[in-house]
């Protein structure tokens, strides 16, 4: 059973835009995806068509449990934190909390609930009306109220706009932290960096439509033909004017060279040192997610 599989799903907006075209996904259970897209690229419709906000042509099932004809037990399985910050504003934090247990139907969940506002840093908080919350404080607790029941998916849409630097990483261990316990989690960030270090695969979409579905390992060792950079820390010596053209930047004691291949490093140390230059150390840059996104986007 996947813990998410999405078939040719397709979502038409009232004004006739197409967000989402033909669809297909399958999510293993234990998962952690990263989605990524451009601003625009279909990613908050296809969350919503999960969470079931929007309506959609095709098929969706969480954990086996279809979300339109089986919706209880699809929704007792899926929790999401929206992109859009959105409250009853005159509940506390604690209410909040309790009143969506009670949504799901979990009774006794306080020790449970008191971890959630702990770890999302809400404690002096949690009698405070939520709309006396910062927008930071508001994200945090939108992640608390989507794990009350505990969901074995996880889906969260930009999760940390807005956070304090800090209180970001406590997020992103936190999310970890329910991946490892054996949550599957599906996230879309723009911090890639977090992406390429927690997912374990990679769904790149783009004017709604999946544009490549790869495991991270497989993503960023197919790439071999992307340029890289090596950096050169020098002393002396003056540069060859042959090597001049692939210098992408250079102060007095470093030059950032392009390369496209091995080989070409090679050449490089050689030439450098037939020409005097006293070479104090190198470092070679290989492509991240970044550098890969840019290049899927481009074909
Ligand atoms: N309610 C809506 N009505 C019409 N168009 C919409 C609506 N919501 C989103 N869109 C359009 O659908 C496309 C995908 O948007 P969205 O799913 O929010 O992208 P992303 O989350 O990847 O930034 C965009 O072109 C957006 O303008
Ligand atoms: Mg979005």
């Amino acid at each position: 059973m996947y813990a998410l599989e999405i078939n040719n799903v397709e979502k038409i907006y009232s004004n006739g835009h197409k967000a989402l075209d033909n669809i297909n996904l399958k999510v293993n259970q234990g998962d952690f995806i990263g989605l990524l897209g451009v601003n625009g690229a279909g990613k908050t419709s296809l969350i919503s068509s999960i969470s079931g906000i929007n309506s959609f042509k095709g098929s969706i099932s969480v954990m086996g449990h279809d979300v339109i004809t089986d919706v209880v037990k699809a929704k007792l399985n899926l929790g999401v934190v929206p992109q859009e910050l959105a409250f009853d504003p005159f509940l506390t934090v604690a209410k909040t909390l309790k009143f969506q247990s009670g949504l799901y139907g979990v009774k006794n969940n306080q020790s449970w609930l008191d971890e959630l506002i702990s770890r999302m840093h809400l404690d002096d908080k949690v009698n405070a009306n939520t709309r006396a919350l910062s927008g930071g404080m508001k994200r945090r607790l939108m992640v608390a109220q989507a794990l009350v029941h505990k969901p074995s998916v996880i889906i969260l849409d930009e999760p940390t706009v807005g956070v304090d630097v800090e209180i970001r990483k406590n997020i992103w261990e936190f999310i970890e932290e329910l991946h490892k316990k054996g949550h599957t989690i599906l996230l879309t960030t723009h911090y890639l960096e977090e992406v390429e270090r927690l997912c374990n695969k990679i769904v790149m979409i783009d004017k709604g439509k999946i544009i490549t579905e790869s495991s991270k390992e497989d993503l960023i060792n197919n790439t071999s033909s992307l340029p890289s950079s090596l950096d050169v820390d020098i002393s002396g010596g003056d540069l060859l004017p042959e090597i001049a053209d692939i210098v992408m930047s250079k102060t007095d004691s470093r030059v950032k060279f392009k390369i496209e291949n091995s080989e070409q490093i090679v050449m490089i140390l050689n030439k450098l040192v037939a020409n005097g230059v006293k070479i104090e150390n190198i470092h070679v840059n290989k492509p991240n997610l970044e550098d890969i996104f840019l290049q899927y986007l481009r074909r």
